[in-house]
């Protein structure tokens, strides 16, 4: 298809596109429990599981904004995973079948570059939200995340040039922290109300506050009917310490917030988004991620990292059992090293095609077979270098140091090197003989009929794009 040079005026005006959904609405962050951005916890499985299990909608792990700008648009043609290829590791991972529910979270302290990002990855994601709670230092002395909070101004030229710059079906929300004084608090959400977004979370503590230390959630009732009276139909999620589906009702009751968002308690459950959780994580749940994982390619470390997380209460294991099965994926090297456990069938197909009918059997924003989209109707946009003032990517925003009550898995878990980044996945993922197997994902998810895959070498990516060209 031909492409006409676009005039100025033309290119900075973002374009109506076709969707296969609704683009998401205020309404689509109401009435629901969802998954919050964990960096390295909110691995691309977890967020597949939390989705069939309930999640409405799941945030991405926090990426800043420079590190996706040169990033590479690697897809498995097998899987349908999506990977944004940094200089040497992935820096996000998606999958299309969780597009119509995903939020792709940004660190930055630049509207131009944040605009930038987002544009990078708007084809594969459906909102993108702005980090503005991050209280650790690598982010916060670069300006962003928590630091934003005391900027209000840049806070709020980076949420406009994302509505301005971005298709209207492009969603753009925030995350925010309270601030110490409630009126500051509420000076803070109305402008921000007033930058367009569809939504606000709030993370019920102050930047200064410990993860252990109680959420303050009585805050939130009069934030939420602040922007109620605002009349602009946004909704408004409260997040800190909410654990569960049942929690959530007990929450949303208190504070009047349209949705809760769950961090912790679903790094430790990523079914907690359901009525009826699963229980005995250890033989309920485990063997079926591994096999999710192994299947989508998942790196080895970040699966490892996942499962050390995972705790849940127990009706029939023993705690012994569940120490051992914590202890044997610490002590494994890749996936084959976790057969015993996983024991019957491991290629994970049956897994993906579970979540799959999960997803195809919710109401709404389930994915449609569409035409393909005009390439002029979505112009990529330029890379820019990386500015001065540029960052280093880190890890575990909001958590570095983290000290919590849960009680350590039984072996320490390493982070591993490629862990740097928060979702490392699929090119240097051990490609075992079992993914020789892995069949083709269905056309409706994909979009495009996939040809009888010819068994990958393993480490090869397979279709290379480079983000901006896509
Ligand atoms: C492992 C982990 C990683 C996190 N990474 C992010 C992140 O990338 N972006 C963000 O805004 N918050 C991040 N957070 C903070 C959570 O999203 C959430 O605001 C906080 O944990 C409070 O929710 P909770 O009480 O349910 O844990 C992270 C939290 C955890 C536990």
């Amino acid at each position: 298809m031909s492409r006409r040079s676009l005039s100025p005026s033309e290119a900075r005006s973002p374009k109506r596109r076709k969707l296969e959904y609704p683009p998401l609405t205020p309404d689509d962050y109401k009435n629901g429990v969802m998954l919050a951005p964990m960096v390295r916890s909110g691995a691309l499985p977890t967020r597949l599981f939390a989705l069939k299990h309930g999640a409405k909608l799941v945030w991405g792990p926090e990426v800043v904004d420079k590190a996706i700008l040169h990033a590479e648009r690697v897809v498995d043609p097998v899987t349908g995973v999506i990977s944004y290829v940094g200089k040497s590791k992935p820096i996000f991972t998606t999958h299309p079948l969780e597009k119509p529910f995903l939020v792709y979270q940004i660190g930055s302290a630049d509207p131009e570059i944040a605009v930038q990002a987002a544009k990078t990855v708007m084809n594969d994601v459906s909102g993108i939200d702005l980090n503005c709670g991050c209280p650790k230092p690598f982010s916060t002395h670069a300006g962003m995340g928590a630091a934003l909070l005391s900027n209000p101004d840049l806070l709020c030229s980076i949420l406009t040039a994302l509505r301005a710059a971005l298709p209207p079906d492009i969603s753009v929300s925030a995350k925010i922290r309270l601030l110490p004084t409630q009126e500051d608090t509420l000076k803070l959400v109305e402008r921000i109300v007033n930058t367009g977004v569809n939504c606000l979370t709030v993370h019920c503590r102050t930047r200064n506050m410990r993860p252990r230390e109680r959420a303050l959630v009585e805050r939130l009732k009069e934030i939420v009917d602040f922007v109620e009276g605002m009349g602009k139909g946004i909704a408004v999620i409260e997040n800190g310490d909410c654990v569960s589906y049942e929690d959530s009702k007990r929450i949303r009751a208190m504070t009047g917030a349209h949705s809760a968002m769950i961090a912790t308690a679903a790094e430790a459950n990523p079914t907690c988004f359901s009525s009826t959780p699963l229980q005995d994580l250890g033989t309920t749940f485990v063997p079926s991620y591994l096999r999710l994982c192994r299947y989508l390619g998942n790196h080895w470390g970040s699966t490892k990292f996942c499962c050390s997380q995972f705790r849940g209460s127990h009706a029939q294991s023993t705690r012994a059992e569940q120490s051992a099965l914590h202890t044997a994926v610490a002590k494994a090297k890749d996936y084959d090293e976790v057969s015993p456990i996983v024991s019957s069938r491991w290629t994970g197909e049956e897994e993906f095609a579970q979540i799959v009918r999960a997803i195809e059997g919710r109401d709404g924003r389930t994915p449609k077979r569409v035409e393909a989209e005009s390439s002029s109707a979505v112009q990529p946009t330029s890379v820019a270098e990386p500015s001065p003032a540029s960052v280093t990517p880190g890890s575990d925003p909001e958590t570095e140091n983290k000290t919590d009550d849960r009680p350590e898995p039984v072996e320490a878990v390493k982070t591993p090197q490629c862990s740097q980044t928060p979702d490392p996945a699929l090119l240097r993922a051990p490609l075992g003989p079992a993914n020789d197997a892995r069949m083709p994902i269905p056309a409706f998810v994909t979009g495009q009929d996939v040809p009888t895959p010819t068994p990958l070498p393993a480490r090869t990516p397979s279709v290379i794009e480079t983000a901006t060209s896509h």
